[in-house]
């Protein structure tokens, strides 16, 4: 028998949507879809109504998914005007600096006047409609500040996490040609100065499409300034006019881009389009996080993902909801921090990651019982499969036992939510993102491309369109269409793998394609593989996933030395802090393995499942390894694994 939470029926009773509203609307959604996203998209203040739903066709030599495409609005008007005067004095948002003590509030009129005034300085610097303005910020009220300017007068931001290198950022700004960079002196992390300045001035030095970097001061620390380049974010604001005209722009031009690790070694730019993603990130977030007025929020995801996009920035503020940001981290300056600010702001729905809450459980529940969590109502979960024994400790010892937990699936491709469990709808089972959310119709798919019906185990897909989703991948359409279009045709392939139990629950297994989830982070093994390479001793290398405790997931590295390069301690480190250097600390591998040769088969391709199987320590059952081309390199891979599990040991 499988474990089963239900609803709590007090919760279900002021909840908007239960169980009986959520078959309701969902078998409307899905039969006309037109109709439902219609109502869904009064949500939205229009500058000129839309007229046709949505226009879309899967024949990968045809594709087009549009949505709301006459309709014509503006994303600021929408996040923060629209809550004027009403909410002028409220908070819009309540910051927690990285050093307890250190806070800030940001009303709505605030940051109506932040915005107003960014949108202005952007202008001036000759930022116009479709201009790409990049962001490299730490989580801080100015990103959201940077985000609503860039909208306001038609810009495009691409948000670049801060804990990425120089040559992350270079990369991005390359691919997106970024006219402006918006970034800060510094960024604090857990008690450590992040250098943002000095990687944003090495990042921009190569990048000609940068005209202007905007600087916020969040320490105050001396940076280095380039005259005719450079300006600070305060000088410049408080000069500029207070009051910036919205731009309209089309349901169907682009709001952001944002990058994600993929197949091969360049990440890719998910471009996602203004009226559609709106609608489904607005609605959706109220639905699924059961926010009424008056309930605190807070996401505790990076600015520089897609889950802080759409969950902590687009829908909070979408529906006028005040919101706790959290500029550090949960283990610092010991692992009550998160817990003591759920506390002193009564947070009601809190909404975090897999990693973190299994990091913290290790603590144990003594930082947890020092403070007052009763303002809690709903959980969430996001970024990787949870596992159950997870899954039950955050229910029990965060929640006490009342709180539904939200896992939502979803990723940067899909924009909002594709699978989850309506907290007033759907019983929690441990570890299952449950059932579809409205307008969705996933499908599990076998290597064939067959539709399997009832309790079943395949690819993840889903068929037809959703107003979130994105419409391309910058630059490279044909990658987008080969990626997500072409191998199911007809659906969307996510990349994951499936299971659906008999009463229709999904559990994502996690990914089937060269993408690993560390911490929630989609690193690519191709990406990996190329910054490891680039070392001057390195002839090739081999990059898999292994089952970590907390990340869920960790960076296993095979490497090939150069013919005259001994193996040392030293070495190891040294590409350890090299791939640090080229992609950022999230990257780093957890384990470097030495291997004098890599196995292949006889057209000299990688055989990673052979390589996936040893990092999980499983020394036998490689399948078929005939095509090996030379067997005695599984037995080196094998023999070096288990010595060095034996010194471990010992
Ligand atoms: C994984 C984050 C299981 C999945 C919103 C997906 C999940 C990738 C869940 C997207 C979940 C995300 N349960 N797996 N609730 N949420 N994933 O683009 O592998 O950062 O493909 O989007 O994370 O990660 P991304």
């Amino acid at each position: 028998m499988s474990e089963i939470y239900p609803v709590p029926p007090a919760f279900a009773a002021r909840a908007h949507v239960d169980a009986a509203a959520y078959d309701r609307l969902y078998r409307q959604s899905v039969e006309d879809g037109e109709g439902f996203w219609r109502g869904q998209a009064a949500f939205l203040e229009w500058m000129r109504p839309f007229t046709r739903v949505s226009d879309t066709n899967f024949d990968p030599a045809d594709l087009r998914i549009r949505w709301f495409a006459d309709g014509t609005l503006n994303a600021s008007v929408n996040c923060v005007d629209r809550h004027l005067p009403a909410k002028a004095d409220k908070p819009a948002i309540l910051w927690e600096g990285d050093t307890p003590g250190e806070n800030r509030m940001v009303t709505w009129g605030e940051l109506a006047d932040k915005v107003n005034r960014l949108a202005n300085v952007l202008k001036g610097l000759g930022v116009g409609k479709g201009d790409v303005v990049a962001v490299y910020l730490p989580v801080i009220p100015e990103v959201m500040v940077a985000m609503m300017a860039c909208v306001r007068i038609g810009a495009v931001h691409t948000v670049v996490f801060s804990g990425f290198s120089s040559e992350s950022l270079a990369n991005r700004i390359e691919d997106s040609q970024a006219k402006v960079l918006i970034t800060a002196d510094e960024g604090h992390r857990g008690g450590r100065v992040v250098p943002l300045k000095r990687n944003a001035d090495v990042a921009v030095a190569g990048q000609p499409s940068i005209r202007h970097v905007v600087v916020v001061r969040r320490s105050g620390a001396p940076v280095p300034v380039t005259p005719g380049r450079d300006l600070w974010y305060d000088e410049a604001t408080v000069a500029a006019d207070p009051w910036c005209e919205p731009v309209e722009v089309g349901a169907e031009d682009p709001l952001f881009i944002l990058y994600t690790s993929g197949s091969t070694g360049k990440p890719k730019g998910l471009v996602h389009t203004t009226g559609g993603y709106l609608v489904h990130v607005g609605t959706s977030w109220r639905i699924i996080f059961d926010w009424h007025e008056g309930d605190l929020f807070w996401c505790t995801a990076d600015v520089g993902w897609v889950t802080a996009h759409s969950y902590k920035i687009y829908g909070p503020l979408l529906n006028g909801a005040t919101s706790v940001m959290f500029e550090g981290v949960p283990s610092w300056p010991d692992s009550s921090r998160w817990w003591s600010i759920i506390e002193k702001h009564g947070v009601n729905i809190f909404y975090t990651a897999p990693t973190a809450l299994r990091s913290l459980m290790r603590e144990g529940e003594g930082p947890v019982r020092k403070h007052d969590l009763s303002s809690l109502r709903v959980l969430g979960s996001v970024g990787e499969p949870i596992n159950p024994e997870a899954w039950r400790w955050y229910h029990s010892v965060i929640g006490g036992g009342r709180c539904p937990i939200v896992d939502n699936y979803w990723q940067t491709e899909t924009g909002a939510v594709l699978l989850v469990p309506i907290p007033g709808a759907i019983p929690n089972k441990p570890g299952m993102a449950a059932q579809p959310y409205f307008g969705i119709r996933p499908e599990v798919v076998d290597a064939d491309g067959n539709t399997l019906e009832g309790a079943a185990e395949g690819n993840m897909c889903f068929r037809g369109s959703w107003p979130g989703q994105a419409r391309t991948i910058l630059h490279d359409h044909e990658r987008f269409i080969r990626t997500y279009f072409a191998p199911y045709p007809g659906r969307f392939f996510t990349g994951d793998g499936v299971k659906r139990d008999a009463d229709g629950y999904y559990r994502i297994s996690g990914r089937v394609d060269d993408v690993i989830n560390v911490s929630g982070h989609r690193l690519g093994t191709v990406e990996l593989e190329s910054a490891i390479s680039s070392h001057p001793a390195v002839a090739e290398a081999a990059v898999v996933g292994y089952p970590h405790e907390v990340k869920g997931q960790g960076v296993f590295a095979y490497v090939t030395l150069k013919e005259e390069v001994p193996e040392s301690e030293e070495l190891r480190r040294e590409i350890i802090e090299w791939v640090r250097a080229r992609i950022g600390p999230i990257a780093s591998p957890d384990i470097v393995q030495w291997a004098p040769a890599l196995p292949k088969n006889r057209a000299g391709k990688i055989l990673r499942r052979i390589l996936t199987k040893v990092a999980a320590n499983q020394f036998d059952n490689f399948g078929d390894t005939s095509t090996v081309a030379d067997p005695a390199v599984v037995d080196d891979i094998v023999r070096r694994r288990q010595t060095h599990l034996a010194q471990e040991k010992a």
